[in-house]
C-alpha cells in the first residue's frame, strides 16, 4: 500500500480529534456584503469572466458545502498545536536559554570572516529565509535556505533531513564551509573570550572546558573524515578523547540554545485556521490566545473548548474552492497534511535542477549516511534523552534506493512571500508550482512510488486561480515577542572585535 509511510510518518496528526465535527454537512453561509466591504482580496481573488461564469453557481451566492469527509480532512489541518516540547534538548521551553539563543542567533563571530550570522541567510524580512534561490554566505550552496517559521514542528531537518533533531541542525551551517566556515573549537573559543557571553552561557550550560589550555584546546579544529589531510581535522584528532567529548558536549549546547529560540518562531492564526475554526464550531479567540508555551501539563491543542459556530464572513469564497480543491482533485493532502500542512517525511517530486535538466542531489538518499554517523543524533551521547520519543525515530532506520531524489515535504503554512520554490528554488512563484502539479511538465521518473502518488492533475486556470487563493490564505499572524528583530546587543560593547 502505497501510502502507508507517509500516513505511520504523521504521528503528530493524533494530537487532533477529527471527531470535532459533529456539525456533519454543515452549510457555511458567507454573506456577500462582509466579503466585498471589509477586506482586500488576494490578486487571485480578482477572477476574469471567464472564471466568474465557470464558477458562477458557486461564487453568485458565495455560498460553499463541505461533505463530512472534507470536513474530517479539514480538522487536521487546523488548528497548529504548539510544538511538542523536544526532551533531546534540555534547554527547550527555558525562556533564558530562549533569549540567548536569540542572541546567538544574530552574532556574526560564529563564523570564519566574522560577518555571517544565522540571520544573515534567516533573515526576518525575508520570511527567515533570504529570496535566493539557493543560499550565499562565505559560499554558494546548492539548496533553497528554508523559512524558519513553524521549524519546531518538525521530525527532520534539511531537505534532506541528514538532522534528527534542531539542535544537531545548528550545528552545521556554523561547520559548513560555504555557509559560516567556523568550527567547533573557534565558536567555544568566541564564548570563553567574551565575559558577559561567557558568564550566561556558563550559567545555563555549565563550565566550559580549559580552553586557555592552547597545547590541549587549539584554536581552530573539527572533524572532517573527507579531507584527513586538512588541518582542522588533524588538530581534531591530535586530541584528547576527553577533551573532544568536553568540547562536543558544550558545542551541542550553543546548538540547543539556539534551537530553543526557533521554538519562538510562530506565525499561525491565518485565514484559513479562522475558517476552519468557525466550521468547527470553535471561537477565533482560542486561536490567538492559545499559548505557544503552554507549562509542560497543560493541554497541548484548544480543540477541545467548544464554543458556538460562528461562520467566518471573510474566507474568501475562491479560498473556499481552493480548499476543496486541495483536499480533492488536487490530492494535495495527500502529502501535505497535519496541522503543519506537511506531513514531515520524503516525496520525490522529480525536479531537476534550477534551469532544467535530470535531477541530480540524491536527496533523503544522500541525507541519510551522514545522519547514521553524526555523533549529535537525538539517540547519542550528547542527547538530553536518549531513550525518548525523537531519538526512536531515526533508530533502525535504512536507506531504500527509493530515497533517491526525495526532499521533505515544506509546510505550506506561510508561503505566499517565501519564494522561490523547492529545494533549488527550482520554481520563481506559486502559480509556477500549480502549474508543474497541473502537467507534471519536467519532472523525472524516478521510481515506482513516485509515480504512483504524483499524477498530472490537469488544473484549469480557474482552479489553479483558486489553489493560489487558497495557499495565500495560509499566511499567519507572527507570534508577538521580540524574536523577530536583532538582538539588543548582538556584540555586547565588551566583547573582542
Ligand atoms: C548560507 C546561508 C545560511 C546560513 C548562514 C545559515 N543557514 Fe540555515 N539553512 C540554509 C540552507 C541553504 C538550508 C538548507 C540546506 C539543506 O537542506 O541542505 C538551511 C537549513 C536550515 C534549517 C532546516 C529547516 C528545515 O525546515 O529543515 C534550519 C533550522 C536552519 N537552517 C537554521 C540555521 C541556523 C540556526 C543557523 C545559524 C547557526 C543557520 N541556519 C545558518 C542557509 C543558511
Ligand atoms: C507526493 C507528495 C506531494 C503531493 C501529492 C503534493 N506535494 Fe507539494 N511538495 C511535496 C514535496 C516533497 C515538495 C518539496 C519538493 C522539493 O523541494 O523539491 C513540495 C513542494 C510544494 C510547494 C513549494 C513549497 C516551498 O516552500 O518550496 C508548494 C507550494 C506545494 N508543494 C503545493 C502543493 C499543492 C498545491 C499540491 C496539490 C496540487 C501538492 N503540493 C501536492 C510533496 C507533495
Amino acid at each position: 500500500m502505497v501510502l502507508l509511510p507517509m500516513l505511520v510518518a504523521s504521528r503528530r496528526l493524533l494530537l487532533l480529534s477529527g471527531s470535532m465535527l459533529l456539525a456533519l454537512g454543515l452549510r457555511l453561509l458567507v454573506s456577500s456584503p462582509g466579503l466585498g466591504g471589509t477586506q482586500a482580496l488576494p490578486a487571485s481573488e480578482q477572477t476574469s469572466n471567464a472564471e466568474q461564469t465557470s464558477n458562477a453557481e458557486q461564487s453568485s451566492n458565495a455560498e460553499l458545502s463541505f461533505s463530512p469527509a472534507e470536513l474530517r480532512r479539514i480538522a487536521k489541518l487546523s488548528p497548529l498545536p504548539p510544538a511538542p516540547l523536544d526532551t533531546t534538548n534540555r534547554f527547550d521551553g527555558n525562556p533564558r536559554a530562549e533569549r540567548l539563543g536569540h542572541r546567538l542567533f544574530w552574532d556574526t563571530r560564529f563564523s570564519s570572516n566574522g560577518e555571517v550570522a544565522c540571520a544573515t541567510c534567516h533573515d526576518p524580512q525575508k520570511e527567515f529565509s533570504d529570496g535566493l534561490p539557493v543560499g550565499e554566505a562565505i559560499g554558494t550552496g546548492t539548496r533553497r535556505t528554508p523559512s524558519l517559521w513553524n521549524v519546531s514542528q518538525g521530525d527532520w531537518f534539511f531537505h534532506d533531513g541528514r538532522a534528527d533533531s534542531l539542535w544537531a541542525q545548528a550545528l552545521q551551517p556554523m561547520e559548513n564551509p560555504i555557509e559560516m566556515g567556523s568550527d567547533r573549537l573557534a565558536v567555544l573559543h568566541v564564548i570563553a573570550g567574551d565575559a558577559s557571553l561567557r558568564q550566561a552561557f556558563e550559567a545555563l550550560a555549565g563550565p566550559l572546558p580549559e580552553l586557555s589550555e592552547g597545547q590541549r584546546f587549539p584554536a581552530h579544529a573539527r572533524p572532517d573524515p573527507l579531507e584527513p589531510q586538512s588541518a582542522h581535522h588533524r588538530a581534531w584528532v591530535g586530541m584528547s578523547e576527553a577533551d573532544r567529548f568536553a568540547v562536543n558536549r558544550r558545542f551541542s549546547d550553543v546548538g540547543k540554545l539556539i534551537a530553543a529560540f526557533e521554538r519562538n518562531l510562530v506565525k499561525t492564526n491565518s485565514p484559513f485556521d479562522r475558517f476552519a475554526a468557525s466550521l468547527q464550531g470553535r471561537s477565533n479567540d482560542t486561536l490567538s490566545d492559545a499559548p505557544n508555551n503552554p507549562p509542560k501539563d497543560a493541554p497541548q491543542e484548544t480543540t477541545e473548548q467548544s464554543l458556538q459556530v460562528q461562520p467566518s464572513t471573510e474566507y474568501p469564497p475562491s479560498a473556499q474552492r481552493g480548499l476543496r480543491l486541495f483536499l480533492g482533485k488536487g490530492r494535495c493532502h495527500l502529502c501535505h497534511n497535519g496541522p503543519n500542512l506537511s506531513d514531515g517525511e520524503f516525496h520525490a517530486l522529480g525536479l531537476g535542477p534550477r534551469g532544467g535538466g535530470m535531477p541530480t542531489d540524491p536527496g533523503r538518499y544522500g541525507g541519510l549516511p551522514p545522519l547514521e554517523v553524526s555523533e549529535f543524533r537525538a539517540n547519542g551521547a550528547f542527547s538530553d534523552d536518549p531513550e525518548g520519543d525523537r531519538s526512536q525515530l531515526a533508530t533502525g532506520l535504512s536507506r531504500d534506493p527509493a530515497n533517491w531524489g526525495e526532499f521533505k515535504t515544506p509546510s505550506l503554512r506561510n508561503v505566499l512571500n517565501r519564494g522561490p520554490y523547492m529545494h533549488a528554488g527550482q520554481m520563481e512563484s506559486l502559480g509556477d508550482v500549480l502549474r508543474f502539479y497541473s502537467t507534471l511538465e519536467g519532472a523525472a521518473p524516478l521510481h515506482q512510488h513516485q509515480e504512483q502518488v504524483l499524477v498530472a492533475r490537469e488544473f484549469s486556470d480557474a482552479e489553479m486561480a483558486d489553489l493560489e487563493a487558497f495557499l495565500g490564505s495560509l499566511e499567519g499572524v507572527p507570534l508577538e515577542g521580540y524574536w523577530g528583530a536583532p538582538p539588543e546587543s548582538p556584540r555586547p560593547p565588551d566583547a573582542p572585535r
